[in-house]
């Protein structure tokens, strides 16, 4: 997509057509919705940089459930609710009744008659399909163990606005086959970004989403690789992503992890072999020394704190579009 064509792209979606959606996985939006929803995420990013004031949820209020750590998706929900008119209220899973036993349908019911729309992070994903199941208001997924779909749009807004297009920008990512990649993989092959994704054996992106991508790819004219060598994923790569070795949940295989993830860091050495204008990204928290030197990500290629930023911006799209 090249920014100046989403215009067109966002008049044939309307907005009221999202109007109550989940947004369990980013794959429930179309290619064209994808694209409609960056198209709004720039204008609102513009008008919020020139100080113009967009407040359509008036009145509506959003409770955040957080049964992980956030910094980025705690606060850009908080002041994207803000900045739309609404407010937000911040629910740690283990205060709510959830913690001590009530069922996820009850609370889910519960919740309904309270505020307009739910965020949500969590660990199974199961539990989050369960809470929209019984919900009559949106479910946002603000990260499960297999899905982050608020990071992806953030991440393609990125891409969009530093290289002017996403189509047929070749894309590597390298390391676990985690929630972040799931759903960086599901984008990109929607909106024709070429992905090589690089895991060790073992920490493959789950089969069944590769086949979705792969399904979505001959749509878009997107070209996927999944292989186990980073030097491949990254040879010619117009972005090189990254994330933790060790998601939120998964520390009990930390020692495991560090052996096994041992050859795919994301260094100098390995960075030669992108595109001279790659951009560095990262979903952040970061930890530097294992999956990112310092020197790249500290280094000119990043764009870490724009794709942060970013969340805030693309998140503002779907609370628009969705509450
Ligand atoms: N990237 C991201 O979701 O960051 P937080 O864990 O700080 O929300
Ligand atoms: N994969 C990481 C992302 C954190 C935003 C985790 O789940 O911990």
């Amino acid at each position: 997509m090249e920014a100046a064509k989403t215009s067109q792209a966002w008049q044939d979606v309307q907005l009221s057509a999202l109007k109550g959606k989940d947004v369990l996985r980013i794959d429930e939006f179309s290619a064209s919705e994808l694209e409609g929803l960056l198209h709004s995420a720039i204008q609102l990013k513009q008008w919020q940089k020139s100080g113009k004031a967009y407040q359509p949820l008036q009145g509506k209020t959003l409770g955040m459930i957080f049964d992980k750590s956030s910094t980025r998706t705690r606060v850009s929900f908080e002041v994207g609710m803000y900045q739309l008119g609404g407010m937000a209220m911040f629910l740690s899973g283990k205060d709510l009744q959830l913690g001590r036993g009530e069922p996820i349908s009850d609370t889910a019911q519960v919740l309904s008659r309270y505020v307009d729309g739910i965020m949500i992070r969590t660990y199974a994903h199961e539990d989050v399909e369960t809470l929209a199941h019984y919900a009559d208001i949106p479910i946002i997924n603000g990260l499960t163990d297999l899905f982050h779909p608020c990071q992806a749009l953030a991440d393609m807004l990125t891409i969009l606005e530093h290289k002017g297009r996403l189509k047929g920008v070749k894309l590597a990512y390298i390391g676990d086959g985690n929630n972040v990649a799931n759903s960086l993989v599901l984008a990109a092959a929607l909106l024709g970004v070429d992905v090589r994704v690089a895991t060790p054996p073992g920490y493959e992106v789950v089969e069944a989403i590769q086949q979705s991508a792969t399904t979505y790819a001959a749509a878009s004219g997107s070209r996927l690789l999944f292989t186990h060598d980073p030097q491949q994923a990254v040879a010619g790569a117009d972005v090189v992503y990254t994330d933790v070795w060790t998601s939120m949940g998964f520390e009990a295989e930390n020692e495991q992890r560090l052996k096994a993830f041992a050859g795919y860091q994301v260094n100098e050495q390995l960075v030669r072999h992108a595109d001279p204008a790659y951009l560095f990204m990262h979903c952040l928290p970061a930890h530097r020394g294992e999956e990112v030197t310092a020197g790249v990500i500290d280094g000119p290629n990043s764009v870490v704190f724009d794709q942060a930023e970013n969340r805030l911006h693309a998140q503002k799209a779907i609370l628009a579009a969705v509450l």
